[in-house]
């Protein structure tokens, strides 16, 4: 089966081509990166003008290079929630149009799941049930994936994702958006120069958690604690070790992450983990994310950073296991800016 994916939830407009939700024909995607960079973070209104503008071009481009015709296209899969609004009615708007036109099912696919769904492309014997992590610019989630459609959130964040912490403290020592990447290169530096141990003596930093809520986290304190450290250095005079910080911060991230890692590893009755999402490139987040896994015998499948960030073929894959569960959406469908499962 053959199925279009469509993903503009928030600043990378992409169309994608997935046969029988693992194989991956072709995937176009233009991020509007360069665009919201002067702003220092993505403006709405200028993310939807922009996928209006690129949506279908890149349509046409992903049947070309997928070296297919419109007429063999099964079923349209887009994603509806969450995101901003705006930008997922462009994506959600032009995905009913071709279902629409082409006489084929519309899929309105969760966000979230999409990024957990990156991994099946990517490992072909992956199948659920499993333990997902997603951790993105905008969410971060625990979820037990019970069967492709059928999951549970365990727990996400009360306050910032993990992706928007990267961004704002990235932001604040003047990195440009979106900051993550960034931040993980200057705390490689940092760790390679004084190890960790000593960049975390030097930025001690918070790592919150909830007794009540075990997969719960929070950034936003850490966050705080991270820009009084650059604010007390200001009024001090004293340069800021940006490549020290840095790796503090990261350090903390990847903690407060992992150790809900360790929750599940040891209270849930999967030994597989799938870890999807922007922030799942992280360096560090990946190398303790893989020495726990190793610790406590449990398979870990983090898909290739070209695939961790927002992309259609992910959208394929979750909305052909949405379309054989028989979740057609209708073409009045709504799309929503906040998650709802
Ligand atoms: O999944 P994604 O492309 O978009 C959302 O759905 O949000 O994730 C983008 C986020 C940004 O916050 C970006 O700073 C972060 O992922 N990111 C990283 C890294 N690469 C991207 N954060 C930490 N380390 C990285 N290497």
């Amino acid at each position: 089966m053959l199925i279009l994916g469509i993903e503009s939830s928030c600043d990378e407009t992409s169309v994608a081509l997935v046969e029988d939700g693992r194989k991956v024909l072709s995937v176009e995607t233009l991020s509007q990166i360069e665009i919201h960079k002067v702003y220092g973070g993505v403006v709405p209104e200028i993310a939807s003008r922009k996928h209006l503008e690129t949506v279908a071009g890149l349509t046409q481009r992903a049947i070309e290079s997928a070296g297919i015709t419109k007429e063999q296209i099964d079923a349209i899969a887009c994603t509806n929630r969450p995101g901003l609004i705006g930008a997922l009615l462009t994506g959600f708007s032009f995905a009913k149009g071709a279902a629409y036109s082409l006489g084929v099912p519309l899929v309105a696919v969760n966000h979230i799941q999409g990024h957990i769904a990156a991994a099946y492309p990517a490992f072909p014997e992956l199948k659920p049930p499993f333990t997902a992590l997603s951790v993105s610019g905008g969410n971060t989630f625990f979820i037990r994936v019970k069967d492709y459609t059928d999951m549970e959130v365990l727990g996400s964040t009360r306050d910032d994702a993990a992706g928007e912490a990267f961004d704002k403290v990235a932001r604040v020592m003047g990195i440009p958006y979106p900051g993550g990447s960034t931040i993980d290169r200057l705390a490689r530096q940092g760790r390679e120069r004084l190890g960790i141990a000593e960049c975390m003596k030097r930025f001690p930093l918070p790592r919150p958690s909830f007794e009540d809520a075990p997969y719960d986290t929070s950034f936003s304190g850490l966050k705080t604690a991270f820009i009084n450290a650059i604010h007390h250095a200001e009024q001090t005079g004293e340069e800021v070790d940006k490549e020290v910080l840095s790796a503090s911060f990261t350090e903390a991230v990847a903690d407060i992450i992992v150790s809900r890692f360790v929750y599940a590893a040891e209270h849930e009755d999967s030994d597989t983990f799938v870890v999807g999402g922007g922030v799942a490139a992280n360096t560090r987040l990946r190398e303790k994310l893989a020495a726990a896994a190793e610790k406590y015998h449990k398979k870990l499948f983090i898909p290739p950073l070209s695939v961790c960030g927002d992309n259609a073929a992910m959208i394929a894959s979750q909305g052909y296991y949405d379309l054989l569960a028989g979740k057609i959406a209708p073409l009045d469908e709504n799309a929503f800016a906040n998650l709802e499962y």
